[in-house]
């Protein structure tokens, strides 16, 4: 029994083993890739290496901590913002199976919301309520400038990637927020991305990697 794994040793060993699938991975798929010490100066920068002029949104905002920073980055043009806010129940609508246990996070009533509302830059527009193809393109109108996926799990990322579909075009950048490096990863945001740009033939270079996050780029990809 002296021998027996406790939960913590087990979470350890899965952590190491997703690094070094990751490092594997990532050695041979994206070597080009520049390594930024944080996922802030990562958005900064991956922002900066759009190509297209159009809409600059987030998907998965919370409390606004990443949203604020593309309104600052990108003054003077609107920066969407989707959540669901106190539209859901605690938690993400799905399981994540990452390294953080987020059963009762992201829990807001309408009057925190419309406080948070209030505290965004003006160049800010939040949607809020489940990820809806519809209500997404009606907001966002003609091709995708820079993108910024943060909701977690792989059924999310891949609703927001179904409904901006049309608006991905040559030059778009996609910053993924939880794409690698935790166990699990293969099965949600990298999933939902690996799955996606299979079925429309894109073809991507990644821009930038930090702790969980990457960026990519798209260069081509099929329209019909
Ligand atoms: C990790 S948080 C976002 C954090 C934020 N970008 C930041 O860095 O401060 C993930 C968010 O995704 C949202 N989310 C996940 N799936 C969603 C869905 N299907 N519809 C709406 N919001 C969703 C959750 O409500 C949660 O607030």
């Amino acid at each position: 029994m002296k021998h027996r794994a406790t939960t913590l040793g087990v979470q350890e060993y899965a952590q190491h083993k997703a690094y070094t699938e990751w490092a594997d991975y990532h050695s041979q798929q994206t070597p080009m890739a520049v390594y930024y010490d944080s996922r802030e100066q990562h958005l900064i920068e991956a922002g900066k290496m759009a190509k297209t002029i159009g809409w600059i949104a987030e998907f998965g905002v919370d409390a606004g901590y990443t949203l604020k920073i593309l309104a600052c980055e990108h003054k003077g043009i609107p920066v969407y913002g989707f959540d669901a806010w106190h539209k859901k129940g605690p938690g993400l609508p799905d399981r994540w199976t990452g390294n953080i246990d987020f059963s009762k996070a992201f829990t807001w009533s309408k009057k925190e919301y419309m406080q948070l509302k209030k505290s965004m830059p003006r160049n800010v527009k939040l949607i809020p309520g489940l990820f809806d193809a519809k209500k997404i393109r009606a907001q966002l109108v003609g091709p995708a400038q820079l993108v910024h996926i943060d909701c977690d799990t792989g059924k999310s990322t891949r609703q927001v990637l179904d409904a901006i579909q049309p608006a991905l075009v040559e030059g778009t950048v996609i910053v993924f927020d939880e794409y690698a490096n935790y166990p699990g990863w293969r099965e949600h945001e990298f999933k939902a991305w690996q799955e996606f740009s299979k079925q429309w033939e894109i073809k991507y270079e990644y821009l930038g990697i930090s702790n969980m996050d990457v960026s990519i780029k798209i260069i081509t990809r099929r329209y019909k």
